[in-house]
């Protein structure tokens, strides 16, 4: 199911369980991610600063492309490159921001993840870059975050985390998940040397593969 074909009640529901699946999982820790999915003219994100587990639907904050804003809490700190990306990115319906030990590790040296294995092809090229460090909740991390995301879905925040896109949250779980993978892995080679990459043609020969991949729909 898409984010567009879900209610409001249901895609609040549905942020708050990704929330408490993303603690258990362990791709994140404590409150220190956050959730967006769109909805209508805006969306709909995790509060600031609040335990998932004490986290009800009301406790989700719409804001508008407008500026406009509804809920009683304060929006995730984030609310900008959330809001940012939505709407410089039509073809994103919900965003997953971590901080996943392997993905922040490589993030806070500084280092993207190279085409080390096929699967960094599933966020749109590559590699998976490292953004600039920029203070968090700022104008400026919205934008280092948005040129690390042309042409990706995915991107590493230098010295802070990690930022996942989908069409649909359920996606966007799962690329979270797919990118911590790879960074496990690129941080498993680093002991013997960087890693043999695979060439920027058999990666886009993989995008072709994949578009074909699955089950169809
Ligand atoms: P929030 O609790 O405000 O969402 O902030 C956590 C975070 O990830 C800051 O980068």
């Amino acid at each position: 199911m898409t984010s567009a074909t879900l209610n409001s009640i249901e895609k609040r529901e549905a942020i708050i369980s990704a929330c408490l699946e993303m603690n258990r999982s362990g791709i994140n820790q404590g409150t220190s991610g956050n959730i967006s999915v769109r909805d209508g003219d805006g969306m709909l994100i995790t509060p600031t600063s609040l335990p998932y587990n004490e986290m009800t639907v009301d406790d989700i904050v719409w804001m508008g492309f407008d500026g406009a804003r509804n809920g009683g809490r304060r929006p995730s700190s984030e609310w900008q490159f959330h809001l940012d990306i939505m709407m410089a990115k039509p073809e994103v319906g919900a965003i997953v921001h971590a901080h996943p030990t392997a993905a922040t590790t490589l993030s806070i040296m500084e280092k993207s993840i190279p085409p080390l294995h096929y699967m960094i092809a599933i966020c749109g090229g590559s590699d998976i870059r490292c953004a600039p460090y920029a203070t968090f909740g700022t104008k400026e991390l919205s934008e280092s975050a948005l040129k690390a995301l042309d042409g990706r879905s995915a991107c590493l925040l230098g010295h802070h985390g990690m930022i996942a896109t989908g069409n649909s949250l359920s996606k966007a779980m799962w690329l979270a998940v797919e990118v911590e993978t790879l960074a496990k892995q690129y941080l498993g080679c680093l002991p013997f040397g960087e890693p043999p990459l695979l060439s920027e043609e058999e990666i886009q020969n993989v995008i072709s593969r994949m578009a074909g991949y699955g089950h169809g729909g």
